[in-house]
């Protein structure tokens, strides 16, 4: 695929009659879309019954829209198993937590495990790759659509105990390692070994009487997302077999806030990362959520992405939110500045029929170009205009956030406090950076950490040597490192060590945990900063550290902690590490991390409420600022040593280069 930004957009052929085919094409390319994602839900219409395969009407379509220059990316339609696959397999439907089975009528309806699915799922795959499998007319394949989900059927669970089995070697092992003397829980053979509940804890009391064994809940949550990996493997080794140089395989993920699958884990099987982009399903509307979800996934592979599915208008199911006016243009530059080199729209037309009737694509369902068809075009050709300006820019590596999954599925099971909140809690951390214009890659703790001068880890729950020795290499060579409460509190088996918090991070933060508040009902403690430094907030949840090495830099007001400790820094080789105590809220972390990002020697703005900065590095050096304003509402914004730039409400500029000779455009 050539280098972008480039528009696209998703298309059911077989939901419209053959005849209409050729002016939607035209209307497409009219617009100066160029990329069309088919075919992901299509699998009853490409073999109606088992092995009678029906391509010609697909070939059909992909013709219609190369005719007029389109590129296609190809779905496997796995994530729709036909009626004939489930009647004559009823073993492929799911199993939910809790025993409901998930029946035929919606989509998703299969088991990763199961192999009459495999079986059934190898075969279209085979037939679509080999038929298109050197078609240049196919730049991409799209495996199966937004993976997930967890299945505890009776193959899951045989399944889970063969991986279990390759885990540990032996069930004394297994005891040893999970600490199953704990009420009688353990092992004699794997065979007895059941899923556990893998629904959320309920919060904020959470008592459940099925609350399963920590070490057994974490397991099952790394099998489920290993079985989805796996599933997808086989897709692509399928693919890999018989499709062209030029074609590239990816799967469409779904941003950051989906907690079911280790991404990281996933996105080794692809060539490109690509995801979806709802903006408007997060309640908060908060700008910085679909910003951290584009971070996070370009930072899967540190590499430019494709967002397959990008709200273009109204969405929902059962109910409906309406983005406001200017917010398309707004968020398909925020997606593009966060590093999408393709952004394809959800969907062409509205669908007429089924689940989707309330989910809006660029042509409402009667089919006459619109306002927001309008949008699109104008978009389509401003972009093209500003690819010379924007061509291979990537976000400017300032900081880094860690994302760890196994610490996430842990918490799942044990939320612990809802300030502690492994979304929420990454949001914050996340938000305190970005509201300071920082460019920011959301990165796995194996990520090498070299590029960056500021890397934050919170609630880093689950920990190991190998971590803790590559944050130490980090801090040592001049990093300066961010460690949040309930940092090393669990191993890799989810066992609590025989070491105070942060455990295998205590040498390197200076401190011990020795004590901790927990309040359920949002209580908080102020702390004043030592020498100037910024005072904050902790909500929810605060500890007492005791200083090993490190140096207070502010201290609790009152309270049973009053005069010890909040934050501490701990000078170790040419950095430092930094332990903050307790869950900040988002004004606390902007002023920590400002004061934070100043004395690493990173430039934070000051900007306006509502306005983001996204820092942009070219492959010739130069800096550019894309400046986003999400509030309702015209603001002006005024950087150092440059003239200020009002922008309207939604409005966007790219400034080049910055900060010190800028010009608005
Ligand atoms: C996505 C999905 C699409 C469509 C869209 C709107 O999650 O990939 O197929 O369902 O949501 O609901
Ligand atoms: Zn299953």
């Amino acid at each position: 695929m050539s280098v972008g930004p480039r528009l696209g957009v998703a298309y059911y052929p077989e939901h419209w009659p053959r005849a209409r085919w050729e002016r939607d094409a035209d209307l497409m390319a009219a617009a100066g879309l160029e990329v069309v994602r088919i075919a992901e839900f299509s699998w009853a219409r490409l073999e109606p019954s088992q092995g009678r395969f029906e391509l010609d009407w697909l070939d059909d379509a992909i013709g219609v829209l190369a005719g007029r220059g389109l590129e296609v990316i190809l779905g496997t339609p796995t994530a729709a198993p036909p009626i004939w696959l489930v009647e004559s397999h009823p073993e492929i439907l799911p199993i939910h937590p809790g025993g409901r089975r998930h029946g035929f009528g919606h989509r998703r309806h299969y088991c990763p495990n199961q192999p009459a699915f495999h079986a059934a799922a190898d075969a279209i795959v085979r037939a679509l790759g080999e038929r298109y499998g050197s078609d240049a007319r196919i730049v991409a394949w799209q495996i199966d659509n937004e993976l997930g989900g967890r299945c505890v059927c009776e193959r899951c669970v045989a399944c889970f105990q063969g991986w279990l089995r390759e885990r540990y070697g032996s069930i004394a092992n297994l005891n040893e390692s999970w600490g199953t003397v704990f009420w009688s829980q353990t092992y004699g053979a794997w065979s007895q070994i059941e899923a556990p509940d893998v629904t959320p804890a309920s919060q904020p009391d959470g008592f459940r009487p099925q609350a399963p064994h920590p070490s057994l809940a974490l397991d099952y949550r790394r099998f489920m997302s290993d079985s989805y990996v796996a599933f997808l493997r086989r897709q692509v080794g399928a693919l890999r077999s018989v499709v062209g140089p030029g074609q590239e395989i990816t799967h469409n993920l779904m941003g950051f806030k989906f907690p079911e699958i280790d991404y990281h884990a996933l996105a080794t099987e692809i060539d490109v990362v690509s995801w979806d982009n709802y903006p408007v399903l997060d309640p908060t509307a908060r700008w910085s959520s679909p910003a951290l979800a584009a971070d996070a996934m370009r930072g899967l592979k540190r590499a430019p992405v494709w967002v397959l599915e990008q709200q273009v208008g109204p969405i929902g199911w059962e109910m409906v939110r309406t983005p406001r006016r200017g917010q398309l243009r707004l968020l398909t530059y925020q997606a593009i500045a966060h590093g999408a080199e393709l952004v394809g729209y959800f969907r062409w037309r509205t669908a007429r029929f089924g689940t989707e009737q309330h989910w809006y694509g660029i042509l409402d369902p009667h089919g006459e170009p619109g306002g927001r068809y309008d949008v699109v075009k104008e978009l389509a050709a401003e972009l093209r205009d500003a690819r010379a300006v924007l061509a291979g820019a990537t976000v400017a590596p300032d900081a880094a956030i860690v994302h760890d999954y196994d610490s996430r599925f842990a918490l799942q099971a044990q939320p612990t406090n809802p300030s502690l909140g492994y979304e929420e809690t990454i949001q914050r951390h996340y938000e305190g950076l970005a509201r300071l214009g920082l460019g920011i890659d959301v990165v796995s703790p194996t990520a090498d950490l070299s590029p960056y001068r500021l890397v934050v880890a919170p609630n880093l729950y689950v920990v190991d040597e190998g971590v803790a020795e590559r944050l130490r290499v980090f801090v040592e060579q001049g990093g300066t490192l961010v460690l949040a409460p309930r940092a090393g509190v669990k191993d890799r088996c989810n066992v609590v060590p025989e070491h105070p918090p942060p455990a295998w991070l205590a040498e390197l933060a200076g401190v011990e945990v020795v004590d901790f508040a927990s309040s359920l009902t949002g209580s908080t403690t102020r702390f004043t900063g030592v020498d100037g430094r910024p005072d904050g907030v902790f909500e929810g949840w605060w500890e007492q550290i005791e200083p090993r090495g490190a140096v207070a830099t502010a201290v609790y007001e009152d309270g049973d902690f009053a005069e010890t400790p909040a934050i501490a820094a701990h000078a170790v080789g040419a950095g430092r590490a930094v332990y903050v105590a307790g869950a900040g809220d988002v004004p606390t972390l902007v002023a920590l991390y400002r004061s934070l990002a100043a004395e690493a020697g990173l430039e934070p703005f000051d900007l306006p409420e509502g306005v983001e900065l996204v820092p942009l590095r070219r492959a010739d050096g130069v800096r550019l600022s894309v400046l986003l304003n999400h509030a309702d509402g015209e603001r002006c914004v005024e950087l150092p040593e440059a003239e200020a730039v009002t922008l309207p409400r939604y409005g966007v500029t790219v400034l080049e280069p910055v900060p010190s000779t800028v010009e608005a455009q």
